[in-house]
């Protein structure tokens, strides 16, 4: 490779408290004095810049990339290598991550009373879902600190990304489900990867406590979203998308809010975009949550953010089945900055969302779904207006759930849960499939009658 991967005299990082904002050790994922989540800071930026270049030349950098053959230049994290800690090339787990397209959704935008509506799919990922970009960079910390197991609390991405990278970069995997509460697809990543996998009779929540406690007793590296290295590999999606943009921000991003680390790790990447100068104000920052998981909205409406308000989350999109969100404080600094709104929608609005998501030709899994039903709540209140542009964050891959499609199309979803009436609005979207006899009669005849 002509260049390095790393740049030892510019991109120095430290963690940093994001309460007290005392300085802590590399490795580390809570401050020692008051306990607060830490973040990766590059205290040299303010005076040379990331990689001592101006936004100009590093955007042009970052785009001359993509034509590389080298593989931390076919990352579509690495190649914005300038904005992340460092790590060794010889040290970098990668799996060409990142690079994931913006499609316009023009049927959705129309659901939502918008002009132009679009999605970043980070479900385009190499395993289907955001986790990838963050995963890269801690799992090739870890790799690089070496540590020979790392591990994991998850609801079935993080899992999956977490077992894949660490099988990448020859590092055991061990990771915590919930017993019986992810997808059958999820679960099945971890194990084709090899880690070593364990279904806990709990929830989420209650897996991060266990591991909390594991890692605190064994030398096992935590790659849960608290983790800072995370954050800063999720941070490329918003440097990507901007770039896919030419530049020039959308008005509002939607992204759905579990553990909360994504929204926190969009939002540090545009208030450093706008530090840098690359971009002149900050987009609006939105989450949506699931009713049955809405710790950060119940915190927002009954304690005006000072206090989380935990709950026992409960809800079909499993992946944000979380009551106990650890960036919360992260993910509110972000809200507030930009200007953003936190919302909740219902389970059928996310399985109305989600399908039409799908007739688009894409598809998304129904975590992600939750980002347009929100968008249509945040519409019809007059928070979004019909001009602006609007950027849905589409989180997974539709094939990490297909038993939820499957349910969905045949009207077995809701079956003895909702009332008839909530989930007429599904019939239309509903398509189950048709068993006939094997004779082009028959289905031509099917043919035939929805052509009328
Ligand atoms: N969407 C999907 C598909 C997810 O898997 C997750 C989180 C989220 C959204 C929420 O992101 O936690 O950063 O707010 N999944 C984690 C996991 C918790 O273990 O896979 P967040």
């Amino acid at each position: 490779m002509a260049e390095p991967a790393t740049h030892s005299q510019t991109a120095v990082s430290e963690l940093r408290c994001i309460g007290c904002g005392r300085s802590a050790l590399p490795d580390r994922f809570r401050c020692e004095t008051c306990r607060d989540l830490l973040e990766i800071v590059y205290p040299r930026w303010e005076e040379t810049g990331p990689g001592g270049l101006s936004p100009r030349a590093l955007q042009q950098k970052w785009l001359e990339r993509r034509a590389s053959l080298e593989s931390p230049d076919q990352s579509g994290v690495w190649r914005f290598r300038e904005i992340l800690p460092e790590i060794a090339t010889q040290q970098i787990i990668t799996l060409r991550e990142g690079n994931t397209p913006v499609y316009e959704l023009p049927r959705c935008a129309k659901s939502a009373g918008l002009a132009d509506l679009f999605a970043k799919h980070q479900g385009m990922n190499p395993t289907g879902s955001f986790k990838d970009t963050g995963m890269t960079v801690a799992a090739s910390f870890a790799r690089q600190a070496g540590y020979r197991w790392v591990a994991c609390a998850s609801t079935g991405n993080t899992s999956a990304s977490m077992a894949a990278y660490a099988a990448r970069g020859g590092l055991h995997s061990l990771v915590l489900i919930p017993d019986g509460k992810i997808s059958w697809s999820k679960l099945s990543q971890s194990l084709d990867y090899g880690a070593l996998t364990c279904q806990l009779k709990t929830d989420f929540d209650g897996c991060v406590r266990v591991l909390n406690e594991i890692v605190e007793r064994m030398p096992v590296y935590l790659l849960n979203s608290v983790n800072p290295y995370r954050v800063e590999g999720q941070k490329t999606v918003a440097f990507e998308l901007l770039e896919q943009f030419s530049w020039e921000p959308p008005d509002h991003i939607i992204v759905p809010g579990g553990n909360l680390a994504n929204s926190s790790a969009i939002g540090k990447a545009l208030r450093e975009m706008k530090q840098l100068g690359f971009i002149s104000f900050l987009p609006k920052i939105s989450v949506i949550q699931a009713e049955g998981a809405n710790p950060l909205v119940r915190t927002v409406r009954e304690t005006g953010g000072e206090k989380l308000v935990p709950v026992q989350a409960e809800t079909m999109a499993t992946a944000i089945r979380i009551g106990n969100p650890a960036s919360w404080k992260k993910a509110l600094r972000v809200i507030r900055e930009s200007g953003g709104a936190v919302e909740q929608v219902s389970e059928v609005e996310i399985a109305l969302a989600k399908a039409e998501i799908g007739v688009e030709g894409i598809g998304c899994e129904p975590a992600s779904a939750v980002t347009l039903a929100g968008l249509k709540k945040l519409s019809q209140r007059g928070f979004v207006k019909r001009s602006e542009k609007v950027v849905l964050i589409l989180t997974g891959h539709p094939l990490k759930d297909p038993d939820f499609t499957l349910k969905f199309h045949r009207g077995d979803l809701f079956m003895g849960m909702q009332s008839e009436s909530a989930v007429e609005v599904l019939k239309p979207q509903q398509r189950p499939p048709v068993v006939l006899e094997p004779s082009a009669d028959a289905v031509i005849r099917l043919l035939a009658k929805f052509e009328n």
